[in-house]
């Protein structure tokens, strides 16, 4: 017998006894990442729908959104959401109808509400679930007065990122009954 059989035959024979004493699954899986906390799962598990269902309490002022857009955001997205290495954040306003769409939140997504939801849910990039609701309303209050939606003085809470009408909102088809408006 090779050395090399020999080595298999002995890893097989190791896996088989501590099978015999843990289940298969746990002695065969990569020891990858970590169990989920309670806090994650409630974290991950808030759905904002587009009429604002699912928002939470809290509020946030676009000054607030500013500064926590400076230290966890403009790395990725550039000043002011412009220009920087991945997703533009603002501007293209006026581009859709243009042979180089620019689709930002601003100009293309249909709900204001979306964004506490995709913030809340997947920001930053590589620490999602890290920023408080605080925090994610100040961050879609800054994001929607750096696309002329929101005044620089303004504060953002459940009541008001529902009533907000974003630009694209009536330019969307529904797919499945094109002929309804809502
Ligand atoms: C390490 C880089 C990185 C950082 C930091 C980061 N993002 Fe992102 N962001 C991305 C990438 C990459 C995407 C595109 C993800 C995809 O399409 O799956 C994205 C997408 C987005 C989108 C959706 C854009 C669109 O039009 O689809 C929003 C909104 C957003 N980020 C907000 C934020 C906010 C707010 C922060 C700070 C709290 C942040 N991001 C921090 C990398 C980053």
């Amino acid at each position: 017998m090779s050395m090399r059989s020999l080595i298999l035959l002995a890893c097989l024979s190791c896996v088989g006894v501590l099978a015999e004493e843990q289940d298969i699954a746990t002695v065969l899986a990569p020891s990858l990442g970590e169990t989920a906390s309670a806090d994650d799962l409630t974290s991950l598990t808030l759905n904002v729908l587009p009429d604002g269902q699912g928002l939470p309490a809290g509020s946030g002022t676009v000054s607030e959104g500013r500064a926590l857009y400076a230290a966890h955001c403009v790395s990725c997205h550039g000043v002011d959401g412009q220009n920087g290495i991945n997703d533009a954040l603002a501007g293209g306003h006026d581009t859709l109808t243009s042979n180089r769409p620019v689709r930002t939140v601003g100009s293309y997504w249909p709900y204001a509400t979306t964004i506490f939801d995709y913030i809340n849910r997947a920001m930053p990039y590589r620490d999602p679930g890290s920023l408080s609701h605080d925090d994610v309303y100040a961050l879609t209050a800054y994001l929607l007065h750096v696309n002329d939606i929101l005044d620089e003085r303004a504060t953002l809470d459940a009541a008001s990122l529902k009533r907000i009408e974003m630009p694209n909102r009536n330019n969307f088809i529904w797919a499945i009954n094109p002929g309804a408006t809502q």
